[in-house]
């Protein structure tokens, strides 16, 4: 019989930072999930979270040998979720085991996978580039839809962020958006924008040509800030749902590297960026928390949200309309 595999789940998502996984364990959610990381012999490992013995969580034990330890009864478990131990038996192994992950480790970001993925992950969109970057991740009371919108909307930073990505003033400047997609992605493209009068930006960029906003799959949020003679700055953030009410994210904020001023930059960029980040999740909590009341929440898509409709399409695995029927809009920002 020839081999069948489902090829839909054969691609990376971010999950931890490299950092978070030292000499411990650590519990994520996946796919609805608890995976145990650890590090094993080979590598980085990720193992479903329950020893199949008395069904502990195998995240409380302790990383003895390269090998996961459940604390109840010290069954031990390599990086292929091979049993090798059961302290106390005496004879030959029986074989049993726990489900494994694909898991790797790119540029401190570990990623998990329930398929088979061939290729490297997508790690962010200056790869490749001199740049400085931070590592950062998030946990927010969302969904990934709310999260990456949330991320690539700039209507809401005037009132959401207030001072910090946008300036005081209620000036608004006409702006020409356009929107483009392909399978599993779709971008908007945002130029004519005057500088913006926000903290972060006047400490960070200088003349702007043009921002970007992506989604990508499976749930990619990043934006790019261009100048004149090129990328920037930019993030990326990979998003996913760990749990019902729960988005964790794990992200990269990069710079051009420019001696110097490039590193002082990147220093001011992630305190300022927290605080960015505390004040979106302070709103999506809101929404959160507020759309459980009956009637059932259907949200709103209007005028301005450019992207709603493309993201959830491409969440779902259809073609984003963009793709067919890109779009041009002007407004004022
Ligand atoms: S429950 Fe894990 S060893 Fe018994
Ligand atoms: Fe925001």
């Amino acid at each position: 019989m020839s081999e069948r595999r489902d090829h839909a789940k054969d691609f990376w998502q971010a999950v931890a930072l490299s950092a978070d996984i030292g000499q411990r364990p650590k519990r994520v959610f996946f796919e609805g999930a608890p995976l145990v990381l650890f590090r094993s012999a080979q590598g980085i490992a990720a193992l479903f979270d329950r020893c199949p013995h008395r069904l502990v969580e195998l995240s409380t034990g302790k990383v003895v040998g390269g090998e996961i330890e459940c604390p109840y009864h010290g069954w031990r478990y390599d990086g292929e979720g091979r049993c090798t131990a059961i302290p106390g038996h005496v004879g030959a192994m029986p074989h049993y085991r726990v489900r494994r992950y694909a898991a790797i480790e790119r540029d401190g970001v570990v990623f998990v996978s329930s398929g088979a993925p061939q290729g490297e992950p997508y790690l962010h969109c200056m790869e490749g580039k001199d740049i400085i970057a931070r590592r950062v991740r998030s946990s927010t009371q969302s969904t990934v839809i709310d999260a990456a919108e949330n991320i690539l909307d700039a209507t809401h930073t005037h009132f959401t962020h207030k001072g910090l990505l946008r300036g005081l003033t209620s000036k608004r400047h006409l702006v020409r958006v356009e929107v483009t997609g392909g399978e599993g992605w779709v971008e908007a493209c945002y130029t004519g924008e005057d500088r913006q009068q926000g903290l972060i930006s006047r400490l960070l960029e200088g003349e702007r040509a043009k921002t970007i906003g992506r989604f990508h799959h499976p749930g990619i949020a990043e934006l790019e800030y261009w100048g004149k003679e090129g990328l920037v700055l930019a993030t990326t953030f990979h998003l996913r749902q760990a749990d019902e009410r729960t988005v964790e994210g794990v992200g990269w904020l990069i710079g051009q590297r420019q001696g110097l001023l490039g590193e002082l930059k990147a220093l001011a960029f992630k305190p300022l960026f927290t605080i960015a980040l505390h004040q979106d999740r302070r709103v999506l909590k809101s929404a959160s928390d507020n759309a459980r009341f009956a009637p059932p929440a259907l949200p709103v898509i209007g005028p301005l949200d450019f992207l709603r409709r493309d993201i959830a399409a491409i969440m779902e695995g259809k073609m984003p309309p963009s793709a067919s029927e890109p779009r041009v809009y002007q407004i004022e920002l």
